[in-house]
Formats: C-alpha cells, sequence, structure tokens
C-alpha cells in the first residue's frame, strides 16, 4: 500500500472470483509506494452473478479503472461502451477504466504483456518471419492469437484438444488462423517460429503439453503462459532442445504496465524490482 493516501487519492484495483491469489495488488502497490504516488490498488471480489451492478457501479469516475482477471475478461468487454482494436479481437478485455461523463473504456494489456515478454526474453525474435503455434484454445490462446495477429504474424496455428474451440478462435480472427488437432502437431512444428503453451498442463509442476520441441527449427521460441512453477517441465524441455524461452512470469509482470500508466498517469517507477517481489511472493527465491 502506498505510503500517502489522502482524500485525493487515485484508486484502482484488480476483480476476479477468486481474486485471493492475484498477484497485480503486490506489485501496483509497490510501485504506487516506490514512485511516492497518492493512490491504491485493491482486490475485489465480486459474486459471480452480480458483476455486471458491480461494474456499472463505478461509471461516473468513483475509481480510475480496474484489472479484470478470471473469470470476467469476456463479460467485462460486454460491460464497456468503447472498446480497443486488440479487445475486441481478443473477445476479452483485462482493462477498464472509468471515465469521468460515465462511460467504460476496455482495453487488454495481456498482448502487449506476451510481445513485451518476448522482447525481453527472446530479443532476436521476428513477428513477420514465421508461423506460430498456439497450444490450447481457451481465453488465454484467443488473446494471444489476437496480440500476435495484430503485430504482423503471417500465420496462426491453434491446436487444441478439441479441435471445435481451436475453429471456434480461428472463425473469429479470420484467414491467417487456422486450426487443427494434436495429431497435426509434428508438421506445424516443423515451420513455426515461436510455439506457446496457452492450456493449463503444467500447472502446479505437472507435465506440460505433450509437443515434441525438437521438432521446431533452431532458434524457434518457445514460451509458457503458466507461471507456476516459473520453470515448468514444457520449458525445461525446450531448454534441453537448445531453444530459446520465455516465462508466463514475464508476461503478467508487463501486462500490469500500461494499466499502471492508464490508472496513475505515469509509467511505473525503474526502481522497483517487481520480477524479484513476484518471485519472493513465489516463493521460488530470487533468480
Ligand atoms: P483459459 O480461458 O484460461 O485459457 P480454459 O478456457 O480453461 O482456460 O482453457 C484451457 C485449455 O487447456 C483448453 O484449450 C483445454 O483443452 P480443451 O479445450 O480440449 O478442454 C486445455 N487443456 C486442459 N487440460 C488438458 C489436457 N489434459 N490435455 C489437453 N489439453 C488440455
Amino acid at each position: 500500500m502506498s505510503s500517502k493516501i489522502t482524500g485525493q487519492a487515485l484508486v484502482a484495483g484488480v476483480c476476479g472470483q477468486p481474486i485471493v491469489h492475484s498477484m497485480s495488488p503486490l506489485l501496483h502497490n509497490a510501485w504506487l509506494a516506490e514512485a511516492g504516488i497518492d493512490g491504491a490498488y485493491v482486490p475485489m471480489g465480486p459474486a459471480l452473478d452480480r458483476f455486471e451492478a458491480f461494474v456499472n457501479g463505478f461509471r461516473g469516475g468513483v475509481i480510475r479503472g480496474l484489472n479484470v482477471t478470471i473469470p470476467f475478461k469476456e463479460r467485462a468487454l460486454a460491460c464497456a461502451d468503447e472498446a480497443s482494436d486488440l479487445a475486441r479481437l481478443a473477445g476479452a478485455a483485462n482493462l477498464l477504466r472509468f471515465r469521468e461523463d460515465g462511460t467504460i473504456f476496455a482495453d487488454n494489456t495481456d498482448g502487449p504483456g506476451l510481445l513485451g515478454a518476448i522482447g525481453v526474453q527472446a530479443p532476436d525474435f521476428d513477428v513477420t518471419a514465421a508461423p506460430v503455434v498456439i497450444l490450447g484454445a481457451g481465453g488465454a490462446a484467443r488473446g494471444a492469437a489476437a496480440a500476435l495477429l495484430l503485430a504482423g504474424a503471417p500465420a496462426v496455428r491453434i491446436v487444441n484438444r478439441t479441435v471445435s474451440k481451436a475453429q471456434a478462435i480461428a472463425d473469429a480472427l479470420g484467414d491467417k488462423v487456422t486450426a487443427a488437432g494434436e495429431d497435426a502437431l509434428p508438421a506445424l512444428l516443423a515451420d513455426a517460429g515461436l510455439v506457446i503453451n496457452a492450456t493449463s498442463l503444467g500447472l502446479g509442476g505437472g507435465e506440460g503439453p505433450p509437443a515434441d520441441l525438437t521438432l521446431t527449427p533452431q532458434g524457434c521460441v518457445v514460451m509458457d503462459m503458466v507461471y507456476k512453477p516459473l520453470r515448468t517441465e514444457f520449458l525445461q524441455r525446450a531448454q534441453a532442445a537448445g531453444r530459446p524461452t520465455v516465462d508466463g512470469l514475464e508476461m503478467l509482470l508487463l501486462q500490469a504496465v500500461p494499466s499502471f500508466e492508464a490508472f496513475y498517469g505515469q509509467a511505473p517507477p525503474t526502481g522497483v524490482d517487481v520480477r524479484a517481489v513476484a518471485l519472493a511472493h513465489l516463493g521460488e527465491g530470487l533468480k
């Protein structure tokens, strides 16, 4: 919590259900304290059946905005009066801004977080150079596909156990996005420039998706959106195959940056190592 909260404090928060595990309050309040901003960032857990009433109650500038997490991202987009291209394409919003005229603007910073994480951890990656393979077809997969498409990926291949869900994403995103089942993986991996795990496989330390990463070209970047544990079994296999890797924690940290700017009107201060803060919280030790 910021050390200085007055009657003029800028207030924002994060909502989800459950919300208790969210790391966003830790990150934003560490930044607020470091920057000496008169502001606060609070966790909120609205009832599942009252999300719309909860959001609409903030119309008119009660708070600056909200981050939105599982399971409300799609409903958050539907609550908004206007939305960014990325939020519309992703079909989901993780950032709502409450404007003084009572309207709500929806945005999606998961995409910038994903691209930013690749930029930090795999700086040689060129999104326009080769097809992307996304494993999984939930909200996280659709958000990643939308962001990569807008960033210039030549082709995005969604691979999922349930092909109909992958097909639904392809239908929503246009010709450059195609759907396939797991049996198509060997052929799709062979010319991939980026492979992303957007399934829940590997969460909590289990095995990741069964994709054989040795089939990818040298230099193919492998990313895992799962960040508990930080070095997932999937990323360990990528490393063993000599592929550059990108972890999900970096994406989580970088999606918070544009949110902070939207809420508090300035970039987060550079003097706080939020990755170390997050790692300490996750119990992984400093890296
Ligand atoms: P989110 O919205 O966070 O992306 P989700 O909608 O629950 O989460 O999606 C989870 C993804 O993990 C799905 O693509 C799911 O595959 P199905 O659509 O076939 O269910 C994938 N997934 C979860 N467990 C899996 C498993 N054991 N094998 C293969 N895919 C799995």
